[in-house]
């Protein structure tokens, strides 16, 4: 099996932005790209990017999850970069374009396709610190994938950090890979330290979210997860587990948590938690740690209610239920 991300197709689609406009679109080899060194997105880190899967459907369709939400994302990521605007309706007809061309290529169930947008500032000036790229590239990636968490046990462990941010504040929203690269020490060290398998940032004692993905708490009908402020990703997934459990009848709590809340909580025996992103589905949590100190959440064990929620949801992207609020885009 291998890991998540790392086999591509072996073609990619491609358009470049000169300063005035977009160039039609192009299909070209995905194993390289000739940038100069000096390009704007290695020196000021000008760079945003969406992940958005396809899935196959039993009558042999291709179906994309979400594409509007994720596309209205990265012109949003692109806007506060500051890189060239993203033309929206060229990004949908690049995804749609490579995701057909390649739709033989989609993994049958549990397997789908990772679609990786992705925006660079390619304006070869180093003395543009404090001015954008004129000139940019959008490509479009694609990566047959499995799983993303496939850990033994079947539940992750979080190390609750309450010192430290995963990125700057006011730039989380931002599908960035700063926020990513800045994130990676503290993962680094609660693996290392407490062998966690990903860290849920707590600034203040506030609950955020993980490196990766956001965080969610089930209590009962209850769901409590932050509210989107630009400190934390806006999740298409979160959004579209928090609609489910609304369709439910659950009580959707998007508000602030407290550390010393969820651990009470989670000492509850059918409270649960879980990681939502595009790339974690909905991964259930099993144990926090804190202050050097385990707790269950729940029994520790993978909960009823947020493997009904993931089935849910699979059971939309992959055409064995009904797409009530229409987030499936066909091929
Ligand atoms: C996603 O869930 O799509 C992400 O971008 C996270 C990444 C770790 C794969």
């Amino acid at each position: 099996m291998t890991a998540f991300g790392t086999v591509f197709m072996p073609e990619m689609i491609a358009s470049e932005y000169n300063g005035t406009q977009w160039s039609q679109p192009a299909v070209v080899p995905s194993d390289s790209l000739t940038l100069h060194p000096g390009a704007h997105v290695f020196h000021y880190a000008s760079t945003c990017f969406e992940g958005l899967k396809a899935f196959r459907h039993e009558d042999g369709s291709i179906n994309i999850f979400r594409l509007d939400q994720n596309i209205r994302r990265m012109a949003q990521s692109t806007r506060l970069l500051a890189l060239p605007e993203v033309d929206q309706a060229l990004l949908e007809q690049m995804i749609l374009e490579i995701t057909e061309r390649f739709a033989g290529d989609v993994p049958e169930p549990p397997g789908s396709m990772y679609i990786r947008p992705t925006h660079i500032g390619t304006e070869a000036a180093i003395g543009k610190a404090a001015a954008p790229s004129t000139t940019s590239l959008l490509y479009v990636l694609l990566s047959p994938v499995g799983d993303y968490f496939s850990g033994g046990s079947g539940t992750l462990r979080l190390l609750l950090q309450e010192e430290g941010m995963r990125c700057a504040p006011h730039m989380g929203e931002v599908k960035s890979g700063g926020n990513y690269a800045s994130a990676l020490p503290s993962i680094l060290q609660a693996r290392a330290e407490v062998k966690a398998d990903q860290v849920l940032f707590c600034p203040h004692g506030e609950v955020q979210e993980t490196g990766a993905a956001n965080f969610l708490l089930f209590d009962g009908d209850e769901v409590i997860t932050k509210s989107l402020d630009s400190t934390l990703l806006h999740g298409v997934t979160r959004n579209s587990v928090l609609q489910l459990a609304r369709d439910m009848g659950m009580s959707v709590q998007e508000r602030d948590l407290t550390v010393a809340e969820l651990l009470e909580r989670a000492a509850k025996p059918g409270c649960e938690a879980a990681l939502s992103g595009t790339a974690a589905v909905l991964a259930p949590v099993g144990t926090l740690i804190h202050q050097g100190r385990d707790y269950k959440v729940g029994t520790g064990a993978a909960g009823e209610l947020t493997q009904k929620l993931r089935r849910m949801m699979n059971d939309i992207q992959w055409g064995k239920a009904e797409d009530p609020h229409g987030w499936l885009t066909r091929v």
